[in-house]
């Protein structure tokens, strides 16, 4: 079977779906490989590296001749178009915002999988690309405090005098939340959190943060996500946090709640609250953002109530696509292991018995196999001509 790793071709996007490793990895379990001529430049890895992987480098990737083509970001329409009846795809699809795609490939006949629905057991860790992004997210979001605050994460104690160190607070302690606390100890600050998941706290702890436990009931749903807060619980979220982020010289906020608007966590009222250059970084900006009036890819100057100076409230953009490589490598790895899962002797062939590849797949033979997405579509589409309510004088 052929195999193809597009360019990826939205803007700000410079991940790359394959790499010279999972080149190898793909190669051995009998598929060909396509890759089209600089997919992976900007993550680092040259068309020559893929040649030597056993790639074939093509300057255009005809992907209706491909029976799989893997990609990062979600395919357009048109492209699904393109694609044959019965190719299988393997990337990120943003399912509940990219209705028309899921649509296409539907029609097309394409077997899609999303790896946003790969189910979060243990067995299929080494394919979930929520979490190794997140991961990826999560470091970078510390480093683009730590290279705005105009002082040291670290506790300095020189001849010229003591430094204190630097005050982070991480809102939303998931997978991206743990690895900013891990990142911030790392640079030497004093960190501390919160989140709703009962179990937060521990894990909270075991990155060596401090969890700040509010007065406020958990929340939360199946499978171990949160929950949204009611209106009422939201503001006294965020009337119990308020003492907490005027503390903070850096604030990061990473709260989700899946498929849902990010909920709101922090009110400009809070950022101004804050101390003259004070940074805060919404991780959550693409998704609706955590602090109000973030905005995504910008760096935000609001005044302080004081009158002194300002915080710098940025929402983060495109995070996992800044380290490139890293998140590259990460989620190329996730993508050739759910292949391997489906492929037996050159030839992928889903097994829908298997939990993981039955829930992780999007579209199959004509139909959207996931319901919530299938449901929305659903929503959308008007009612059957012969359903609708005869007029008068209608034949
Ligand atoms: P996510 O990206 O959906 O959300 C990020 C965090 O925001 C979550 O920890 C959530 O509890 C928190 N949050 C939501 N509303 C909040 C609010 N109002 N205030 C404060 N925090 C709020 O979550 P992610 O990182 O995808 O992980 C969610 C869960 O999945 C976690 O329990 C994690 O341990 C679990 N998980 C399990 C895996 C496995 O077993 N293979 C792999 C990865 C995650």
């Amino acid at each position: 079977m052929k195999l193809g790793i597009p360019r990826e071709q939205q803007e700000g996007e410079r991940r790359v779906a394959a790499t010279p490793e999972t080149v190898k990895q793909l190669s051995m379990l009998g598929l060909e490989i396509l890759i089209e001529s600089g997919a992976g430049t900007e993550s680092g890895y040259s068309d020559h590296e893929y040649l030597q992987a056993g790639a074939e480098v093509v300057p255009y990737l005809n992907t209706g001749e491909l029976d799989i083509l893997t990609h990062v970001r979600p395919l357009e329409p048109v492209s699904a178009k393109a694609l044959k009846r019965g190719a299988v795809t393997v990337g990120l699809a943003s399912p509940s915002s990219e209705l028309a795609t899921v649509q296409a490939l539907a029609d097309a006949g394409v077997t899609s999988f999303a790896l946003e629905l790969v189910p979060r057991i243990s067995r299929a860790q080494s394919m979930d690309a929520l979490s190794s992004q997140a991961l990826v997210a999560g470091y970078r979001c510390v480093l683009e405090a730590a290279i705005r605050l105009p002082r040291f994460f670290p506790l300095y104690m020189t001849a010229a005098g003591t430094v204190p160190p630097a005050r982070v607070l991480v809102l939303g302690a998931g997978v991206a939340g743990l690895q900013a606390i891990g990142t911030a100890k790392r640079l030497g600050a004093r960190v501390s959190a919160n989140d709703i998941r009962p179990a937060s706290a521990d894990e909270v702890a075991s990155m060596g943060g401090t969890f700040i436990k509010l007065d406020l009931e958990t929340a939360e749903a199946s499978g171990g996500y949160a929950r949204e807060l009611s209106a009422d619980r939201g503001a006294l979220q965020r009337e119990l946090l308020a003492p907490h982020i005027a503390q903070a010289d850096v604030l990061i906020t990473t709260a989700a709640v899946p498929g849902r608007r990010a909920p709101l966590l922090v009110s400009r009222q809070m950022v101004q609250g804050m101390r003259p250059g004070s940074v805060v970084v919404d991780l959550a900006a693409e998704s609706g953002g955590n602090v109000e009036g973030s905005v995504p890819g910008e760096d935000i100057l609001v005044p302080t109530a004081d009158g002194q100076g300002h915080v710098t409230v940025v929402g983060l953009k495109d995070a996992p696509s800044a380290m490139a490589s890293d998140a590259s490598r990460l989620y190329a790895k996730n993508v050739a292991n759910l292949l391997a899962l489906m492929t037996r002797d050159g030839t992928v062939a889903p097994d829908f018995d298997d939990e993981v590849v039955a829930g992780s797949c999007l579209t199959h033979d004509g139909a959207v196999r996931h319901l919530p997405t299938a449901e929305a579509l659903a929503a959308l589409t008007p009612p059957a001509a012969e359903s609708r309510p005869q007029q008068e004088g209608a034949i």
